[in-house]
């Protein structure tokens, strides 16, 4: 494994990641989630991304328990929580309202079962709460040693520009890091997002770097059974004739380098200075244990022009 600094910070993140979403205590229980946690850590991966909505608190629970299980070291961890989807029908207990930051790491924490965050993320931006709020909520959390960084998820490059101007304003600690979606098939960052949060120190760690499965080339003939295609509706929208055309072309590149199309994908995502991690996702412990291998891949300039003809060229045309 390959460690890299997040942003401008001190802070080494492994080059892949692993998260939780939709797999720990959701598609998968306590078992897999334990043999998963500990192949990655085993294989040096140390940031694990988590956040209070996933299985509603349910992945925190049962990944906190793994890690105690396993018996493993607090500091060997980059531990990351999120805040801001409704964690239930009250008005309040959602957003970014100093309220609702201070009230939902501290379930975080209990459920997880650690006394600091290395990351907390504003799940999303809160149109209604004012940025400065958000800020010294963050700062607070951060003075009170609850966390140790911050970030955003999803927020535009002039909402980026903002809470960096704010917090510098009123000398708070500042966002190191936004987590947005980024991959072969979604390049949607690279214009605008990129290069502001790099101007702003901020380190890029990005989510569905495999497209959710469709990078790894598994829908490329049909809808294997035990795939999340099969068993929700979040891969519908990428799911199109375009995107596999696309994606059975890398396939055979990848089979011409002796690596997986998934290893591919992921060395794609990583060729960019500017990406701190790629934050896997993970059903089985095999994906783990293949996907790590990708933090060995280098693509040469030859190989990331033929990535660049599949990804720009629609080949029905
Ligand atoms: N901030 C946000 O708003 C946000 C949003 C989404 C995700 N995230 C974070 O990013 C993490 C990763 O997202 P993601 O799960 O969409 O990432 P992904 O790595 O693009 O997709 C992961 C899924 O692809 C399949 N897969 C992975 N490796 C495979 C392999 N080698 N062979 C075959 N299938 C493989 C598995 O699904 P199946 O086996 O079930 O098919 C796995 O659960 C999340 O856990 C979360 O921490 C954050």
């Amino acid at each position: 494994m390959k460690y890299r600094n997040l942003g401008n910070s001190g802070l080494k993140v492994s080059e892949i990641a692993l998260g939780a979403w939709l797999t720990y205590g959701s598609s998968e229980g306590a078992e897999t989630t334990h043999q998963c946690i500990e192949a990655a850590v085993a294989n040096g991966i140390n940031y694990i991304d988590l956040a209070d909505i996933y299985a509603r608190g349910e992945a925190e629970c049962l990944v906190g328990d793994a890690i105690q299980k396993l018996g493993l070291r607090r500091q060997d961890l980059v531990l990351a929580s999120k805040v801001y989807w409704p964690m239930s029908g009250n008005v309040n207990d959602r957003g970014l309202s100093r309220k609702h930051i201070m009230e939902s790491v501290e379930g975080s924490l209990r459920r997880i079962g650690t006394d600091y965050l290395d990351l907390y993320f504003c799940h999303r931006y809160d149109p209604q709460t004012p940025v400065e709020e958000v800020v010294r909520a963050m700062d607070d959390l951060v003075h009170q040693g609850k966390i140790l960084y911050w970030g955003t998820s999803t927020w535009s490059a002039a909402q980026l520009e903002a809470v960096v101007g704010s917090a510098r304003l009123v000398n708070a600690y500042r966002p190191q890091v936004e987590q947005p979606r980024y991959n072969m098939l979604d390049r949607h960052i690279e214009p605008a997002i990129m290069p502001t949060a790099v101007q702003q120190g901020m380190g890029l760690v990005v989510f569905s770097p495999l497209a959710q499965g469709l990078l790894t080339g598994k829908y490329n003939d049909d809808i294997p059974e035990d795939s999340r295609a099969a068993k929700s509706s979040w891969l519908d929208r990428d799911l199109t004739e375009e995107n596999i055309t696309k994606v059975r072309r890398l396939t055979a590149l990848a089979a011409e380098l002796d690596i997986t199309v998934a290893q591919l994908a992921l060395a794609w995502v990583l060729r960019r200075p500017e990406i701190s991690a790629a934050i896997t996702g993970a059903s089985k412990v095999r994906h783990v244990l293949s996907n790590i291998k990708a933090a060995e891949v280098e693509l040469s300039p030859g190989v990331l022009a033929k990535i660049e003809e599949i990804l720009v060229n629609d080949p029905r045309y």
